[in-house]
């Protein structure tokens, strides 16, 4: 177990975790059978942290970061926010999908505003001007007055984000985000995601199933497995930035390839686990 809590910027060893998450389970019907989705995970995620969890279709990741948004009830143990138990969706977490929440009808400015018009409060002129500032953080000025369908892919996933930033979650949960995507714009992203990041503070809980993106983005890696538990949490200390000259160190390659190695081993057994049993 490589389990560790305190990495660039997380809490300290004393510190009480920023999300708990205390033998949960989750359950679901299937075929008139009860089957586990998500199997006594536990798991503390520090402030500010970058989290990101894979594992094999199927191995209740999604199911995971659902719970923790409030979308989901586990139906044993319990989550924990700031040690307060979470009871349903809040404006502390914000949720982002795979696929992209905007309106159509509306343009790139008008969609982000409606994350602030959603949360209520401060005047148009304000909110205008805080839309601008996340639509300028996700590279899309450019586009502000753009409507979704004329927009690529990537712009799309750009406007999502800045529609959740702009209402500025504590916590963010990132359900495949980037998926899909082509390598370049994937790239943009990352960049992009790990300065916002460092930047806003958020602690961000990343579901993906590409391990080079997991070993780029994270402090740690939690691997699910088809059972659906927690089967290893590997802390990633690769020096930051991740962009750029640095990938081209001997060292640091060599040590990403390692990582990345060891986290696709413990997936494939997770995954072979599964095979097994079925
Ligand atoms: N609402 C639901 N009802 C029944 N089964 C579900 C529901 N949501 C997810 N599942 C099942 O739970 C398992 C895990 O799903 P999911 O969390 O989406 O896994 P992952 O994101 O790792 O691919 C799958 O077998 C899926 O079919
Ligand atoms: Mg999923």
């Amino acid at each position: 177990m490589t389990e560790g809590r305190n990495n660039n910027g997380g809490i300290g060893a004393d510190a009480e975790a920023l999300i708990s998450i205390k033998g949960v389970s989750k359950n679901f019907k299937k075929n008139g059978r009860d089957i586990t989705v998500v199997n006594d995970c536990n798991l503390d995620i520090g402030e500010n942290e970058f989290l990101v969890i894979v594992g094999p279709t199927g191995s209740g990741k999604s199911t995971l970061l659902k719970m923790i948004a409030g979308f989901e009830a586990p139906t044993t143990g319990e989550i924990r926010v700031g040690g307060k138990m979470i009871k349903g969706p809040g404006a502390d977490r914000g949720m982002i999908f795979q696929e992209y929440a905007l309106l159509p009808w509306r343009t790139v400015l008008k969609n982000v505003e409606l994350g602030l018009e959603f949360k209520g409060g401060k005047n148009e002129a304000e909110n205008r001007e805080l839309a601008m500032k996340y639509i300028d953080m996700v590279g899309l000025s450019y586009a502000v007055n753009k409507y979704p369908a004329e927009l690529s892919g990537g712009m799309k996933r750009r406007a999502s984000l800045a529609m959740i930033l702009v209402t500025k979650p504590k916590i963010l949960l990132m359900d495949g985000p980037f998926n899909a995507l082509d390598s370049k714009t994937k790239m943009t992203l990352h960049t992009e995601i790990s300065r916002i990041w460092e930047h806003e503070h958020n602690t961000i809980i990343f579901v993906t199933s590409e391990l080079d993106e997991a070993v780029k983005l994270s402090d740690r890696i939690a691997v699910m497995n088809k059972a659906g538990r927690v089967s290893k949490i590997f802390k990633n200390s690769l020096p930051r930035p991740r962009m750029g000259k640095a990938v081209l160190e001997t060292d640091f390659h060599n040590r990403f390839i390692k990582l990345r190695e060891e986290v696709l081993n413990e997936v494939k057994a997770g995954a072979g686990l599964a095979a097994c049993e079925y």
